[in-house]
């Protein structure tokens, strides 16, 4: 990411003692490192780190006022996005809040040169010494190691600000973040589990619109198979409608120009030859060896652009998290992604209308500031006009399909029994996209669903959730939080997708299958609107559970289990395994150009 250098501001009189008097406060702590990390021992102190600000958004709620406007097909103002400025304008921060900060960081002799600040100001990014650091936030830095993945990280348990810094800063990360970014992909196979479906033997069966689809699509996805599946067969999406959809990519995860064009030839010949545009988000890499070719980078281009060809498509691959490398004393990156790709996307003035992203963290491993400061990007590209979809994951209740039969806990110390939700897709500026298996569809076992520990439950989800609440009764009373956001709120097929991967076909399955297949209904629904003049859809839950509801095929079969418990039930109605349920495209068409 380019990061304009931090204006240097005069020394304000008015805060020129404030720090002298002002005691360090702890600002966030957690009771210990996230099980699997270990201390490994004290950091050393010339080891330079990247930590990212957060300064306080005064305006973030006119904006959330703003979005909910724009999203309610039943408001005059729907539709009415923002700029890139209009946006930056409400995410930049007050002057008194960049006066008091700089006046600190000159006062620990942290310069200019050491610092960059976000397109908006809201997020500064310091390369400090952890001698300097451990001054600074009043910490102390240790080594760990995550023994699973043998990752290594600089991090801390707890930090603090002078008490009069509290209001003006709403975070300091990566410092007491343990989160590791996973794709939301099961790489466990299903065998046997899918058969030809029993109806018929002259090559189709019916799907839930009535139409007739190939009998193959009962065992394996193609997109063409999702077309006819979710009654978009036929359309043909414009290129010239300035309508686009976005993929993005995180650990390092590598889309393959090669494997795209063999998927093509294979089962999409109209667009061979048409490409995606790759994007490197602060250093994000494009390796192009057959060898490096990534499963889910792959199976997310290839259904995204290969169910809505020849709508232009725009491949983004962020860094982070890199090794820590003890005797290496250049600075680390800064390991906050998603931070880092919504900053980069909203300085941008043509973002695509749609966004697939199939990766996520356990949410109780990302603090809540630095959740919360993302969800609030979300919510500002919602108010751009952006469309974002989210995998809800592939562990049920739970967050690994391998570990469904272990309990589940909190990482608060509590014994109690838990399930453990999902972030990104906890938060309720974005939509989550659960899994489906077969024809009939019924909930795919590993879908990810269940409730927020961090946000409410947003008020255009509350009757749906009420309901399937209501229904549930007493059933996992303690193990979910009944007040929090629910997802997730769509699905879509998310077994056996046919990916080409180093030149060969393979099933690949997971809510990072859904995803990209449900993005890619949501973009042909926007290049509908976009043709007739209408604006982008943007931010999707509103109308999701208003009008469109009844264009959404209801499932209501299967479950999800993990925590070794058998999860929630696929009901009538919203669930936390299928949400609203499937797409019908000539449904939602009708509904979406009539709003
Ligand atoms: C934001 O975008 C503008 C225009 O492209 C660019 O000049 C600037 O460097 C960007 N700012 C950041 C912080 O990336
Ligand atoms: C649903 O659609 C009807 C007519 O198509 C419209 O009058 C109503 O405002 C819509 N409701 C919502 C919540 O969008
Ligand atoms: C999940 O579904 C697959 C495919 O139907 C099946 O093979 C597998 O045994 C199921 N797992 C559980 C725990 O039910
Ligand atoms: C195929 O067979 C099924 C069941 O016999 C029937 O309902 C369907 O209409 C047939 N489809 C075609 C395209 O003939
Ligand atoms: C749009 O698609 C048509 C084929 O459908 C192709 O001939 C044309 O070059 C494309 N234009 C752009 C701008 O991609
Ligand atoms: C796609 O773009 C990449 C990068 O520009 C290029 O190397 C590759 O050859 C392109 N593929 C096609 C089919 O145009
Ligand atoms: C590419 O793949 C090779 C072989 O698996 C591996 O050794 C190498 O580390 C990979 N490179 C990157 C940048 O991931
Ligand atoms: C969970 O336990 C059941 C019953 O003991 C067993 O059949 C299944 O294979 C186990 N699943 C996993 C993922 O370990
Ligand atoms: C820890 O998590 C459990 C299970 O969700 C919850 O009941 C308990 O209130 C939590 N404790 C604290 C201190 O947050
Ligand atoms: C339940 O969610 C709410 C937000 O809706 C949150 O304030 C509360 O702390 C959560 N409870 C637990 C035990 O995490
Ligand atoms: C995917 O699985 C189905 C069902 O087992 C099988 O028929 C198909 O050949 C598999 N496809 C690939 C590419 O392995
Ligand atoms: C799911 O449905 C089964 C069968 O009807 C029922 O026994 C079970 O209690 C239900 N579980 C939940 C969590 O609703």
């Amino acid at each position: 990411m380019k990061l304009s250098i931090f204006v240097a501001l005069a020394l304000s009189p008015l805060f020129a003692n404030a720090f002298r008097g002002s005691q360090p406060v702890i600002k966030e702590s957690i009771r210990s490192a996230p099980l699997g990390w270990t201390p490994t021992g004290r950091a050393p102190a010339d080891y330079v780190l990247s930590l990212k600000l957060a300064l306080a958004q005064s305006k973030f709620a006119d904006l959330e006022s703003h979005l909910r406007e724009a999203s309610d097909p039943a408001h005059p103002n729907y539709g009415a996005h923002l700029s890139k400025e209009e946006v930056h304008a409400f995410l930049t921060p007050e002057a008194d809040t960049l006066d008091i900060v700089h006046e600190w960081l000159s006062s620990h002799g942290v310069g200019a040169e050491s610092m960059s600040k976000s397109a908006a100001g809201d997020w500064v990014t310091l390369q400090v010494p952890v001698e300097l650091a451990e001054q600074m936030f009043d910490t102390q830095f240790h080594a760990y190691v995550h023994e699973a993945s043998g990752d290594t990280a600089v991090r801390t348990t707890s930090y603090s600000l002078p008490s009069i810094l509290h209001p003006h800063i709403d975070l300091v990360q990566p410092t007491t973040m343990y989160a590791r970014t996973q794709p939301a992909r099961i790489t466990y196979r299903y065998s046997g589990g899918l058969v030809y479906s029993a109806e018929g033997d002259n090559g189709t069966i019916t799907g839930p619109a009535g139409n007739a689809l190939d009998q193959s699509c009962s065992y394996q996805i193609t997109p063409t198979c999702l077309k006819q599946l979710y009654n978009a067969e036929g359309y043909i999406p414009s290129n010239t409608s300035g309508n686009a959809i976005g993929i993005t990519g995180y650990i390092e995860q590598y889309a393959n120009y090669e494997d795209l064009q063999t998927f093509y030839k294979s089962q999409n010949p109209a667009a061979a030859g048409s490409n995606f545009t790759f994007v490197s988000v602060n250093g994000g890499k494009n390796i192009q060896d057959p060898a490096n070719a990534s499963t889910e980078a792959n199976l997310d281009v290839q259904y995204a652009l290969g169910m809505t060809y020849p709508t232009p498509g725009t491949f983004w691959s962020t860094a982070g998290e890199p090794p820590f490398i003890p005797d290496e004393f250049a600075p680390s990156n800064v390991n906050t992604p998603w931070a880092d790709w919504a900053d980069y996307i909203l300085n941008q003035t043509d973002v695509p209308q749609t966004i697939s992203t199939s990766y996520g963290d356990s949410e109780e491993t990302v603090p809540f500031s630095y959740a919360d400061r993302v969800c609030k990007s979300f919510a500002a590209l919602g108010a751009r006009g952006v469309s974002l979809l989210f995998g809800s994951g592939d562990g049920g209740v739970g967050l690994l399909y391998s570990a469904m039969n272990q309990t589940c806990h909190r990482n608060n110390g509590s014994d109690a029994p838990a399930f453990l939700p999902m972030f990104p897709s906890s938060c309720p500026y974005v939509t989550s996209v659960g899994a489906t298996i077969g024809i009939p569809e019924a909930a795919a076992n590993f879908s990810g669903g269940g409730f927020s520990n961090y946000w409410g439950r947003p008020s255009y989800q509350q009757s749906h959730v009420d309901s399937y609440l209501s229904e549930l009764g007493d059933k996992y009373a303690g193990m979910y939080n009944a007040s929090g956001r629910a997802y997730p709120d769509v699905s879509a097929q998310g077994v056996n997708y046919l990916v080409y991967i180093a030149g060969q076909p393979h099933n690949v399955s997971g809510t990072s299958a859904a995803t990209p297949a449900f993005a890619a209904i949501v973009s042909m629904l926007n290049d509908a609107r976009l043709r007739a003049g209408k604006s982008s859809l943007g931010f999707l839950n509103p109308i999701l559970y208003g009008n469109a509801s009844v264009a959404l095929n209801d499932v209501t079969e299967g479950n999800n289990p993990g925590c070794a418990t058998p999860g929630f039930n696929a009901t009538k109605g919203w669930d936390p395994v299928t949400g609203l349920g499937t797409p019908n495209f000539e449904k939602l068409k009708d509904v979406v150009m009539s709003s």
